[in-house]
C-alpha cells in the first residue's frame, strides 16, 4: 500500500503521463504542440495539417496531406449516411448529447483501426453537430463534400454558403483547440485506452468529460456577458456589479495559467485576420474593453491569484464572428479537440500501463466479528 495519508484531490499537481503530444506551461503562458506554438500553428496549418502533426509527430507532406483529406471525406460522408439510422440523437436537448449518442452508435469493430477508422471518428463529429443544430433551426442537413477542407466543410454543412475568410477562421480556431495537456477529457480518453479498450469508446468517455461546465466550459456566457454590457462604457461598472453578487467573471481564470491563455491570443489574432477580410462587428473592441476592465477588477478583488482571459474569452467572439450558434459552441469545440484524443489514444497505448489509482476507505469499519 502507498501513502494513503495525503488524498491528491482532482489529481492537481500530479504528473500521470510523459506525453509528445502537447505541453501547457502555466507560469509563461505558453502552449507547445509537437514543439509548434499555438499562435503559429493556428495562424499557418489547416486542419488536415494538425490532424497530421499531433497523430503522425511531424507536420504532414502534400501526399500524407491528401491522405489525411481523403480519410476525413470518407468519414464525413459515411457519418452522413448513418444519419437516419441515428434516431433520438439528433432530437437530444444539447448538442453535446447528440455527439455523445451520435458516436456511440459507431462499432467499433466495423470502424476498424489506422487512419480510415480516425476519419471516420473524426469526421462524425461535425456532420453530427451540423445536422443537430440544423435541425434545431427547422433546416435539412447539407451532405457533405468529400472534396473540401475539413473546416470548410463543417463550416459549410452548418452554416450553407461560407466567406472563405470565415473557414478558415474556423479552422483556425479547430487548430487551437486540438489539445491542451492532461485536461480531464483527455485523461479519461487515456484511462479508457488503457484498459485496452477500442478508440469510439475512449472519445465517448472524452465526450462526456468535455460535456461538464468545468471543462468544456461556456463560452456562451461570455457571449450573454458581451450583450448584457453593451458598450465599452459599461464594462467596469457591470463586471463590479457582477463581482458584488458574488458571481464569477466568464471567460477569466484558468487552473494552469497564471497568466493570459496563449490561444486567447491565437484566437484574438485569428479575429483579426477575420475582420480585415469580411469588415469588423464592433465586438472586437467590446471585448478588448470588457477584458481590460475585468483584469482591472479582478486584481482588486484578488491580487495574489492572477486572473486572466481564458480560450473561452475569444472563443465565444470568434465562433460568433464565423456565424456558429451559440448553443453549439461546445461541440464545435469537440470537432477541434477529438485530434487530440486520438493522438492520446495512440501514445496510451503504445505506453501499454493499466490506469488504477488508489483511493483511501474512509467508509464504515467492518461488522462482525470474522470473515
Ligand atoms: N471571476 C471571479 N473570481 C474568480 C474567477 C472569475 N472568473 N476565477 C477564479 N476566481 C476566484 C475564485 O472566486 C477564488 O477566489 P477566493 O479564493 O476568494 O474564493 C480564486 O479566484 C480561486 O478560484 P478557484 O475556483 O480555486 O480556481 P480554479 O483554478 O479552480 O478555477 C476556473 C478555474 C476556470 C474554473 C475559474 O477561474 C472560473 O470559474 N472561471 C470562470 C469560468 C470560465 O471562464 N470557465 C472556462 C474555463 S477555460
Amino acid at each position: 500500500m502507498q501513502d494513503t495519508e495525503r488524498v491528491a484531490r482532482g489529481l492537481e499537481g500530479v504528473v500521470v503521463a510523459e506525453t509528445r503530444i502537447s505541453e501547457v506551461d502555466g507560469e509563461r503562458g505558453r502552449l507547445v504542440l509537437r514543439g509548434w506554438e499555438v499562435e503559429p500553428l493556428s495562424e499557418r496549418l489547416g486542419f488536415e495539417e494538425v490532424c497530421g502533426l499531433l497523430w503522425d509527430g511531424v507536420v504532414p507532406d502534400e501526399a500524407r496531406r491528401l491522405a489525411i483529406q481523403g480519410a476525413l471525406g470518407r468519414g464525413r460522408a459515411a457519418a452522413f449516411g448513418r444519419l437516419g439510422s441515428l434516431g433520438r440523437a439528433l432530437e437530444l436537448p444539447d448538442a453535446m448529447e447528440a455527439v455523445r449518442a451520435g458516436l456511440a452508435q459507431v462499432s467499433a469493430e466495423e470502424l476498424g483501426e489506422g487512419l480510415e477508422a480516425w476519419g471516420g471518428l473524426v469526421g462524425a463529429v461535425p456532420v453530427i453537430v451540423a445536422a443537430w443544430s440544423r435541425r434545431r433551426r427547422g433546416l435539412d442537413a447539407l451532405a457533405p463534400d468529400a472534396g473540401l477542407g475539413h473546416a470548410e466543410d463543417f463550416g459549410r454543412m452548418m452554416l450553407g454558403e461560407l466567406h472563405p475568410a470565415r473557414a478558415r477562421a474556423l479552422g483556425s480556431y479547430l487548430g487551437t483547440v486540438s489539445d491542451h495537456g492532461m485536461n480531464a477529457s483527455t485523461f479519461a480518453a487515456r484511462v479508457v485506452t488503457s484498459t485496452g479498450s477500442d478508440a469510439v469508446s475512449a472519445v465517448v468517455a472524452a465526450v462526456g468529460a468535455l460535456k461538464g461546465p468545468l471543462h468544456g466550459g461556456a463560452p456562451g456566457p461570455v457571449l450573454d456577458m458581451l450583450d448584457a454590457v453593451g458598450e465599452p462604457g459599461r464594462a467596469e461598472s457591470w463586471l463590479r456589479a457582477e463581482l458584488a453578487a458574488g458571481r464569477r467573471i466568464m471567460g477569466m481564470g484558468h487552473r494552469i495559467y497564471r497568466v493570459r491563455d496563449p490561444r486567447a491570443a491565437a484566437l484574438e489574432a485569428a479575429l483579426g485576420r477575420l475582420e480585415a477580410a469580411v469588415g469588423a462587428s464592433g465586438r472586437l473592441p467590446l471585448a478588448r474593453a470588457v477584458e481590460a476592465a475585468a483584469l482591472r477588477v479582478l486584481d482588486e478583488k484578488s491580487p495574489q491569484r492572477a486572473l486572466r482571459a481564458n480560450v473561452e474569452f475569444y472563443t465565444a467572439v470568434l465562433l460568433e464572428a464565423v456565424g456558429v450558434p451559440r448553443e453549439c459552441f461546445a461541440a464545435t469545440f469537440c470537432v477541434g479537440r477529438v485530434v487530440g484524443w486520438l493522438a492520446h489514444v495512440a501514445e496510451e497505448r503504445a505506453e501499454g500501463r493499466l490506469i488504477r489509482p488508489q483511493s483511501r476507505y474512509v467508509g464504515p469499519a467492518p461488522r462482525g466479528g470474522g470473515a
